[in-house]
C-alpha cells in the first residue's frame, strides 16, 4: 500500500477500498504517513466525498485506532449530547446536570474552542481549580458519584481523530460532512455511552449553512451510531442567531448558573430542555421530567458536585474582562437580524478564541447581546457590549460586526419566535 495511490483515487473520484482506508488512518496515526499527505487526502475528501460505506469504514477505522471505553458496569443508563458547534452554544453546561439529576449518567467527553465556535471545555476552565483532565479512573469516579462528568478525551480514544481535527483546522477541511460525521461518530462510539443525542446546528453561525446539509450530516450519523448498537437521535436547530445573551467562556458560565437556578434566556432553557428529553427517552428514563429538575434546584446540586470533583469552586468569582466597549442601536425600530457568525468571529478576535492551537484564551472575553431578533430597540440603547482585556482588539472585532445586526423601523413581531428545533432524525 502507498499513500500516492489513495491519494489519487480520491482525487480521480473512486472509491476508496477498506484496505486503503484501514491502512491510511492506521499509517496517519502511526507517523508513516505525514501531515502533507493526509491533507491532500483531507481536501480530496471534501472536494469529492466519500459514500455510505466509505465514511462507515472510515469511522471504524478511527474507532479502532484507540481504546474503546466501556460504563456497563455503572449502574445507571449512560447518555451523551454532542454540538456539532455553534456562537453562545453553552447548553452542555445546564444540560449535563439536569440529565443526570433526572436518573442517567453523563459521560460528556468535550473539546475546545474551534474556528469562531467556542469549546465546552474553554469556558468551564473560566472556573477557578477546575481541571479538564481526568485519567479514566477519575472520570469514571466522577461518573459512578455525581452521576455527570464533563472533561477532555483521553489521549487513547480515537488518536486518529485527534490529529485529523487538528489538521483539518488548518488546512481549510473542516467542513466535510464525511469528515465531520466519522469524526464527531467515532469519538462517541469509542467513548461507549448507550444512547446518543446530537446536536446539529444550522445557519450562519454553524459548519453547516443549509437545512439540506444538516439534514445529510444528521442522517450519516444516525445511521453510523445505531449500526454500531448507540440508541442515536439528531436534533437540527437554528444557529442563525446565537444562542441566548453571551458568546465567551466565563460569560456564558455566568449564563449557564442561571439557566441552573431556574432563570436563563428562554432559547437557552428551551433547547437544554428539549435535549434533556430526548437523552432522556434514549436512555429509557421516559418518566423523568427536567424542566422540574432546573426548577427545583437539583440540576444546580449536581452541578456544584460536579465542578467540586473536578478541582473547581463553585462558589468563587468568575473572572471579568478588564475593559468593555457598548455597541448601540443606530436607529429606534425591531432588530430583525443578529448574525451568529459575526458575534462568533468578534467573540474570537476579542481574546475568547484561539488564533493557533497553543494560545491561551482569555476567561472574560467575549460579546453580550441586549436584543434578540424581535425585540424592540430604541435609538442610543446598547445592542452589544464587547469584553476583552486586549482593547487593541475593540476595532477588529467591530470590524467582524459590520452588517451583522439590523433594525427596521417600527414594530415587526413576523421576527420573534423563531423556532430553536427545526427537525428531528432518528
Ligand atoms: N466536531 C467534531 O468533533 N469534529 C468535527 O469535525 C466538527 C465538529
Amino acid at each position: 500500500m502507498d499513500v500516492i495511490s489513495v491519494i489519487r483515487t480520491k482525487r480521480d473520484r473512486g472509491r476508496l477500498s477498506d484496505e486503503q482506508i484501514d491502512w491510511v488512518i492506521d499509517a496517519y496515526t502511526r507517523g508513516v504517513v505525514a501531515d502533507e499527505q493526509m491533507s491532500a487526502l483531507a481536501m480530496a475528501v471534501l472536494l469529492n466525498g466519500m459514500d455510505r460505506a466509505e465514511i462507515a469504514r472510515w469511522t471504524a477505522a478511527m474507532i479502532n485506532s484507540g481504546e474503546r471505553m466501556d460504563f456497563s458496569r455503572l449502574a445507571r443508563p449512560t447518555a451523551d449530547k454532542h454540538s456539532t458547534g455553534g456562537v453562545g452554544d453553552k447548553i452542555t453546561l445546564p444540560l449535563a446536570p439536569v440529565v443526570a439529576a433526572c436518573g442517567a449518567a453523563v459521560p460528556q467527553l468535550s473539546g475546545r474552542g474551534l474556528g469562531h465556535t467556542g469549546g465546552t471545555l474553554d469556558k468551564l476552565e473560566s472556573i477557578p481549580g477546575w481541571r479538564a483532565s481526568l485519567s479514566n479512573e477519575e472520570m469514571f469516579g466522577v461518573l459512578d458519584d455525581v452521576g455527570a462528568v464533563i472533561c477532555a478525551a483521553g489521549d487513547g480514544l480515537a488518536p486518529a481523530d485527534k490529529k485529523l481535527y487538528a489538521l483539518r483546522d488548518v488546512t481549510g477541511t473542516v467542513e466535510s460532512i464525511p469528515l465531520i460525521a466519522s469524526s464527531i461518530m467515532s469519538k462517541k462510539i469509542a467513548e461507549g455511552t448507550g444512547a446518543l443525542v446530537l446536536d446539529v446546528k444550522v445557519g450562519s453561525g454553524a459548519f453547516m449553512k443549509s437545512l439540506d446539509d444538516a439534514r445529510e450530516l444528521a442522517t450519516t450519523m444516525v445511521g453510523l451510531g445505531t449500526d454500531h448498537g448507540v440508541r442515536t437521535v439528531a436534533l437540527l436547530t437554528d444557529m442563525s442567531v446565537p444562542l441566548g445573551l453571551t458568546a465567551g467562556n466565563a460569560l456564558e458560565v455566568r449564563e449557564s448558573l442561571e439557566v441552573l437556578a431556574g432563570g436563563g434566556p428562554p432559547d437557552v432553557v428551551e433547547l437544554t430542555v428539549a435535549l434533556a428529553r430526548e437523552m432522556l427517552d434514549a436512555a429509557g428514563l421516559r418518566d423523568a421530567d427536567p424542566a422540574k429538575a432546573l426548577a427545583d434546584g437539583s440540576a444546580m446540586d449536581v452541578w456544584r458536585r460536579m465542578v467540586i470533583a473536578q478541582g473547581g469552586d463553585p462558589e468563587a468569582e468568575l473572572p471579568v474582562a478588564r475593559e468593555k466597549h457598548v455597541l448601540v442601536a443606530p436607529e429606534s425600530g425591531t432588530l430583525t437580524a443578529l448574525d451568529a457568525y459575526a458575534v462568533g468571529v468578534a467573540a474570537w478576535r476579542l481574546g475568547a478564541g484561539r488564533a493557533r492551537k497553543e494560545d491561551a484564551v482569555q476567561a472574560g472575553a467575549g460579546v453580550e447581546l441586549h436584543a434578540k431578533p424581535g425585540d424592540a430597540v430604541v435609538a442610543g440603547q446598547p445592542l452589544l457590549t464587547l469584553h476583552t482585556d486586549t482593547p487593541e482588539k475593540f476595532g477588529y472585532a467591530e470590524e467582524a460586526l459590520t452588517g451583522a445586526f439590523t433594525v427596521t423601523e417600527g414594530a415587526s413581531s413576523a421576527f420573534a419566535g423563531t423556532p430553536i428545533v427545526l427537525d428531528r432524525i432518528s
